[in-house]
């Protein structure tokens, strides 16, 4: 059992959590995630493990609530205590002094990003971080990435904060730039990362994507997240989170995660109905 510490709403329904977990907070290394399993016959999710606090053994995980699992996580509070959290799980970023280092973030994706970027910097990068949300209310850790990144750029696709612009807008300027960028790390939907990385083969600089394809068990036994890369099959969950991006097969993935869709919305209009919340008609 691992109890909530702190409980904050950082919008309409984003939610950060502080958990306390001594173990995972003095092993976890940047890029590396938990399962969180609600209940004994609870679904298992991944999420990544956003901040730590090494000296009060806690961990900081950041989620939008978009189906049942992650309604149900965000109706906890603090004193609350999550019946299941395995980690730290995956292998962590590789992280070394490349020089001039792009971190993207897309939606949630940069508040994962944020120990990356504290990593990066660590390591001796200069790090220009771009973090990219539908609107203002989706941009996470604004004030921790403004501290840490060298330089951070906002956009947002309907203009409520800082640029009306994709993340691969900024990307682009910045890779033209001379010198280019020597790395680029990209965090976000699916569909986000694949244009990324056509930015960044046009401008031939390197780019790890950070993968979120569906998970069970989290220990490279059940195959639910296998993606193809370069041409083979690896599991996300033991062979990542992290890859080239020049490797990933991105449609086969989005199409793989579409696999559960109608039990996914079937789940979620029940979850809404009985708490009361109201459902979406199509
Ligand atoms: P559902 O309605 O069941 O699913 C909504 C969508 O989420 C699905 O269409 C599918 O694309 C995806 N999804 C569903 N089940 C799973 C599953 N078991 N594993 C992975 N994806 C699933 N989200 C965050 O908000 N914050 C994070 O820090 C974060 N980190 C992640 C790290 C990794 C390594 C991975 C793989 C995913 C991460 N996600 C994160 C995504 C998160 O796991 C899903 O949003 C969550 O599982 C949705 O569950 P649900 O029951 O609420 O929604
Ligand atoms: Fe089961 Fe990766 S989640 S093999
Ligand atoms: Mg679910």
């Amino acid at each position: 059992m691992n109890k909530i510490l702190v409980k904050k709403q950082l919008s309409a329904d984003v939610y950060e959590m502080v958990l306390s977990a001594p173990l995972i907070a003095h092993s976890r290394k940047a890029g590396q995630f938990l399962i969180v399993q609600l209940g004994e016959f609870g679904e298992r999710i991944p999420l990544t493990i956003a901040d730590v606090d090494e000296s009060a053994g806690a961990v900081t995980i950041v989620f939008q609530a978009v189906g049942e699992t992650t309604m149900r996580l965000a109706l906890k509070n603090a004193g609350d205590s999550l019946d299941n959290v395995l980690g730290p799980l995956g292998n962590p970023t590789h992280i070394e002094q490349f020089g001039a280092v792009v971190c993207v973030g897309g939606g949630i994706g940069s508040a994962p990003l944020f120990p990356i970027i504290q990593a990066m910097k660590r390591a001796g990068n200069r790090v220009s971080a771009v973090i990219g949300a539908r609107t203002k209310g989706l941009i996470v850790f604004e004030e921790r990435i403004r501290r840490t990144a060298d330089e951070a750029i906002f956009v947002t696709d309907d203009g409520s904060y800082g640029r009306k612009a994709l993340v691969t807008e900024p990307l682009k300027e910045l890779c033209s730039q001379i010198p280019k960028p020597d790395m680029i790390v990209a965090i976000g939907p699916p569909v986000m990362m694949k244009f990324c990385v056509v930015t960044a083969r046009e401008f031939g600089v390197p780019i790890m994507v950070s993968l979120n394809t569906i998970m069970i068990d989290g220990t490279g036994m059940c195959g639910s997240c296998r993606v193809g890369v370069g041409g083979e099959t690896k599991f996300v969950c033991v062979d990542g989170p992290e890859f080239d991006g020049y490797k990933v097969d991105f449609d086969n993935m989005m199409q793989r995660m579409r696999t559960f869709k109608d039990r996914e919305d079937e789940a979620r209009h029940n979850c809404r109905l009985e708490l009361g919340l109201s459902v979406e008609t199509s």
